[in-house]
């Protein structure tokens, strides 16, 4: 069964998109993982690190994308959603015959931008008073005494338990049907903590902080974790009112993206930051770290990850994320790999 993890920070820009493609490349290509990415984040830049827009729209035309699968949610669909559909089998390609084969995508669309608003539409409606307020009143009655001459519990509490599990499991529901199939299941998440996002964690056994070493991000860190064991808390408790059996997501890693060095030291701010980060979270942090590097954005534009470039620049930064993703699996997995 595979292993979820999100790729995450609200802060903008860290590297969360690059690394979570790179480390899922990798794993397909190196280690002979199956591997399953998914696009959480409006902006698409996962999906179209993997693929050109002209194959994308094609896909999204004849298969929707992972906003179909909140769409089915909100159109009261999910149940019947086919999760396989929107599974795109060969998203990276090079040319016309070379594709890293164990790679899967899940990808995203614009449609996503609007959908976290819509859930929260969804939250008041249903608990707003309606005009059949009152006929939906005396049926609720007569099943809740039903219901409670059978013992099953109809609080309010409970009803707004499930509800709240329901609409942090959209995500959950969707892999749990496909999580056999895969090694890792990895999600790009977007820049912030909205109902997505809180889908993505839901969903996950851990997540990864992508940082860049400078002062803004290394408050963002203490934050986002606060953020997340809040979040985890209230689920939890949720968890127990509604009887969910599920467990939370943990951290698992920071890694230090973007790194810049000048000559052969990292920038001492930047060496500061690490320093301090490292002696706050310990083994938490990655021992390897990514550099600022040329060949990312010439890659990108060739829907390629690094690793299958042939310059000398960018063979050196595909080195790096090599041995990010050696890092991964023995945080991820400990000793069995
Ligand atoms: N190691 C690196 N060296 C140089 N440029 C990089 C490196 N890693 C990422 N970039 C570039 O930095 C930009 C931001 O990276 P990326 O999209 O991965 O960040 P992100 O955290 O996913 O951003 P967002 O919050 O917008 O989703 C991209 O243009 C990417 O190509
Ligand atoms: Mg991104």
């Amino acid at each position: 069964m595979a292993k979820v993890i999100s790729f995450i920070n609200y802060k903008g820009g860290v590297g969360k998109t690059t690394t979570t493609y790179h480390i899922g490349c990798a794993l397909a290509r190196f280690h002979d993982k199956k591997v399953l990415l998914i696009d959480t984040d409006p902006q698409t830049n996962l999906t179209f690190l993997c693929t050109i827009p002209e194959r994308w729209e094609k896909f999204k035309r004849e298969h929707g994308t992972v906003s179909s699968l909140f769409h089915a949610y909100l159109n009261n669909t999910l149940d019947t959603f086919d999760m396989n559909k929107i599974l795109w089998k060969f998203p990276v390609r090079i040319g016309a015959h070379e594709v890293i084969s164990k790679l899967e995508l899940i990808p995203s669309d614009i449609e996503l931008l609007g959908i976290d608003i819509d859930l929260a539409a969804k939250t008041t409606r249903r608990n707003e008073t309606s005009f059949y307020h009152e006929h939906i009143n005396v049926l609720r009655r007569t099943v809740n005494r039903i219901k409670s001459e059978l013992g099953i519990d109809i609080s309010r509490d409970s009803r707004d338990a499930h509800f709240y599990v329901e609409q942090h499991h959209i995500l959950k529901k969707a892999i749990d049907k496909v999580k056999d199939n895969y090694d890792y299941i990895l999600i790009d998440c977007p820049p912030n903590l909205y109902l997505v996002t809180q889908n993505a964690l839901a969903a996950s056994d851990y997540y990864i902080i992508t940082t860049i070493p400078d002062h803004l991000s290394t408050i963002g860190i203490n934050i986002l974790i606060r953020k997340i064991s809040e979040l985890n808390n209230v689920l939890l408790q949720k968890y127990r009112i509604a009887r969910v059996e599920a467990a939370c997501v943990a951290l698992k890693g920071i890694l230090f993206t973007i790194v810049h060095k000048v000559g052969p030291n990292i920038v001492s701010m930047n060496k500061k930051i690490m320093q301090d980060i490292h002696d706050k979270y310990g083994d938490l942090c990655f021992k390897k770290y990514i550099l600022w590097g040329i060949g990312y954005t010439e890659a990108a534009a060739q829907s390629a990850p690094v690793f299958l470039m042939d310059d000398d620049n960018t063979m050196r930064v595909a080195e790096q994320y090599k041995e990010v993703t050696k890092e991964f699996l023995q945080k991820v997995n400990g000793n069995e790999i």
